[in-house]
């Protein structure tokens, strides 16, 4: 049977944040591909038409864009009240929106500081919130699924404002799990290593130019080199990991933070 044919997660309601581009437009695809009624949120505008395009090559369930920002608590319930009301609640969140910005401590302004928390765990605590809220309501239990990082793991130089904002992911991942298992949500966390997207052209430019003479790419091709499994992801490893994550066969996982990274950590 071909993934189209499978459609598991056919009358299912996934919020994936974030979606506009990168990481977070494969995660989309991959659910709607399954069946989902899949609601794409992204601060950026171009998150319309990427969900125009998502339902048009996927056609197994439906995919929306609608315009917003996870810092915005009233943006977040604009944004929920749309699934609660037209999609019979949410089944599935998963926080992927995140930002970085890379700079030496001295440099890190404190704007830069709040906006990297601000969106990568307080976004993540905003839109959990209202996710856990509607499967409450629902009764159908849930899956609330997070991006955390490599730096979820161990923070790396320049970015102690990104391994913050992703070792907070964890935190928030562990606590929500315990608070919600009783209302069968499970809560977890997951790691990507390194996959090609806006965000990793800005890492290797950013990084590359504090840590040594590199090229464009260079630095990005010497830290794949050094992956066991000897290529950097993709959108679709990320996204399988939370098929799974998401399914009925993953009820009993909650509180985990899971590397989908090509065995770059093994932690
Ligand atoms: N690319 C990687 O290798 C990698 C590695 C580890 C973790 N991650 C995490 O995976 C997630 C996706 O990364 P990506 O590489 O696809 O990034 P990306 O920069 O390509 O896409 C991020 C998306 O988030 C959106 N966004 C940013 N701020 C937002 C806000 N306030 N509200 C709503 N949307 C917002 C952006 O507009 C963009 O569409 C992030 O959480 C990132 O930290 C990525």
């Amino acid at each position: 049977m071909n993934r189209n044919e499978s459609r598991r997660f056919e009358g299912k309601c996934v919020i994936v944040t974030g979606a506009a581009q990168g990481i977070g437009r494969g995660i989309a695809a991959l659910f709607t591909d399954e069946g989902a009624d899949v609601l794409m949120l992204d601060r950026s505008e171009a998150v319309e038409e990427a969900a125009e395009k998502v339902a048009a090559q996927h056609p197994g369930g439906n995919a929306i864009g609608v315009r917003t920002d996870v810092t915005s608590a009233d943006d977040v319930a604009r944004a929920f009240d749309l699934a609660n009301h037209d999609w019979g609640g949410v089944d599935v969140l998963v926080n992927n929106a995140g930002v970085i910005t890379i700079s030496p401590l001295e440099d890190l302004d404190l704007a830069d500081w709040q906006r990297v928390l601000a969106v990568n765990t307080t976004g993540t605590f905003l839109c959990s919130q209202a996710a856990a809220a509607s499967m409450r309501r629902h009764g159908r239990g849930g899956r609330i699924l997070s991006a955390a990082s490599g730096q979820a793991r161990q923070g790396f130089t320049y970015t102690p404002h990104y391994a913050a904002s992703k070792f907070g992911v964890v935190g928030l991942t562990q606590s929500l799990a315990k608070e919600l298992a009783k209302d069968r949500i499970t809560v977890n966390a997951y790691c990507p290593g390194i996959v090609g997207s806006d965000m990793w052209d800005y890492n290797d430019r950013a990084w590359g130019r504090l840590l040594g003479d590199y090229e464009p790419g260079e630095l990005m091709a010497e830290w794949v080199a050094d992956i066991p499994l000897g290529r950097a992801g993709t959108d679709d490893d990320v996204a399988n990991l939370l098929l799974f994550l998401a399914s009925d066969e993953a009820a009993y996982i909650t509180g985990q933070t899971i590397n989908v990274d090509g065995g770059m950590f093994m932690n």
